[in-house]
């Protein structure tokens, strides 16, 4: 059963246009999905990837989940040639507007289908996919059903399951919350309709596999997108977010100059969470000194000096200054300051649900 609010959210968005494949600095393929958020997926997914294919009779079969246009393929087709993906959702206007994209593929289908009650195709895959919040859309119980029946239909496989987490700062008011009533506001003329999602916390998540069987294992619990979360730029569900996500995409355009002031977080504290104060403050304080120091700005250099991030960036910087004359700021500089700050989020998040994205990847 889906809920009507989600329908009308997303077929808003699709009559949006900017639900559409496109890159930059707005939308929803802008570049912080693009060179961030899809990277994160892939580098979290390669060993599994790999594994499959070590083990594999040539073709990893892949049910993507909530499938949308079938973005899911495409993060997956730069990890094997061997992808034999099916997807599914239960809007029919995405899974026609997949079949229309994919029609000259044969390793590709899709069908309308609903995992509100259950696995809805009953198949033995490789991989079973989900993305960007997909698993929010149902409650746990519900995820515990479609987990378990998961693991009855394969002897092997692995899992990736994408909640949102509920402690983003771009939601800090909603902390304690279970459920937030979600807008896809950040894009421009997408509407007004809100619907239910799913606040997801690492200790949910090990009781729900832990009820839904235990022949799956949790391989990895992970943190996407601390700072750089959709809701950061609408400054929706906290007053004190600054758009980072806009300063981030400028970073990664070309010939596009970044004012590097508007990338420093001033954290704002939220009285009786202290671990989670201590680590947002933390990791603002590396990224604030991060881009002080590559920018000249004034800025705490001495830590940004020891970060594994500056060294290699400074050696990057050096050895392009052959390209001095064709914007070396914007379209060398400041793409490598955008790979540091992701390396600084893969290498400090814990796990936490302290991010947009909540990650986790289960194996059967
Ligand atoms: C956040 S979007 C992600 C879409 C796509 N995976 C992507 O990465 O762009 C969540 C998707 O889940 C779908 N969805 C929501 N409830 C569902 C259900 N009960 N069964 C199947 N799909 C559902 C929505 O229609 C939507 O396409």
């Amino acid at each position: 059963m889906i809920e009507p609010g989600v329908k009308r959210a997303y077929d808003e968005a699709m009559s949006s246009g900017y639900y559409k494949r496109r890159r930059g600095l707005i939308g929803k393929y802008d570049n912080v999905r693009t060179f961030w958020e899809d990277e994160i997926i892939r580098i979290s997914l390669r060993p599994f990837i790999k594994e499959l294919e070590e083990e594999g009779e040539g073709r990893i079969k892949v049910l993507d989940m909530g499938c949308g246009y079938g973005d899911g393929y495409e993060i997956l087709a730069q990890l094997s040639d061997n992808i034999e993906y099916k997807g599914f959702d239960i809007n029919e206007n995405f899974i026609k507007e997949a079949r229309r994209i994919y029609k000259d593929k044969r390793n590709i289908s899709f069908e309308v289908a609903d995992f509100s009650s259950g696995l809805p195709l009953k198949d033995d895959y490789d991989l079973y996919f989900t993305s960007y919040g997909t698993l929010s859309h149902n409650d746990d119980e519900r995820n515990i059903l479609l987990l378990g029946e998961i693991a009855d239909c394969s002897d092997h496989c692995f899992v990736l399951c994408d909640w949102l987490g509920a402690y983003s700062y771009e939601w800090q008011s909603l902390w304690g919350e279970e459920w937030m009533d979600y807008r896809i506001s950040y894009l421009p003329e997408s509407g007004n309709e809100t619907f239910p999602l799913r606040l997801m916390t690492r200790e949910n998540i090990v009781k729900m596999v832990r009820e839904a069987s235990s022949r799956i294992k949790i391989e990895e619990i992970s943190d996407r997108s601390i700072f750089v979360g959709r809701h950061m730029d609408t400054s929706e569900y906290n007053e004190y977010c600054k758009p980072i996500r806009s300063a981030v995409n400028a970073l990664f355009e070309p010939n596009v100059r970044t004012n590097c002031e508007t990338l420093l977080i001033d954290y704002h504290r939220k009285e009786g969470y202290s671990n989670l104060n201590t680590f947002f403050a933390d990791f603002s304080a590396y990224w604030n000194s991060l881009v002080a120091c590559m920018m000249d700005l004034e800025g705490d250099c001495e830590v940004a000096i020891q970060m594994p991030e500056m060294r290699k960036l400074e050696r990057l910087v050096e050895s392009d200054i052959w390209m001095n004359n064709s914007n070396h700021r914007e379209n060398v500089i400041e793409p490598q300051l955008g790979y540091a700050l992701r390396n600084l989020e893969m290498r400090m998040q814990r796990g936490l649900g302290a991010a947009h994205g909540l990650l986790a990847v289960l194996s059967v």
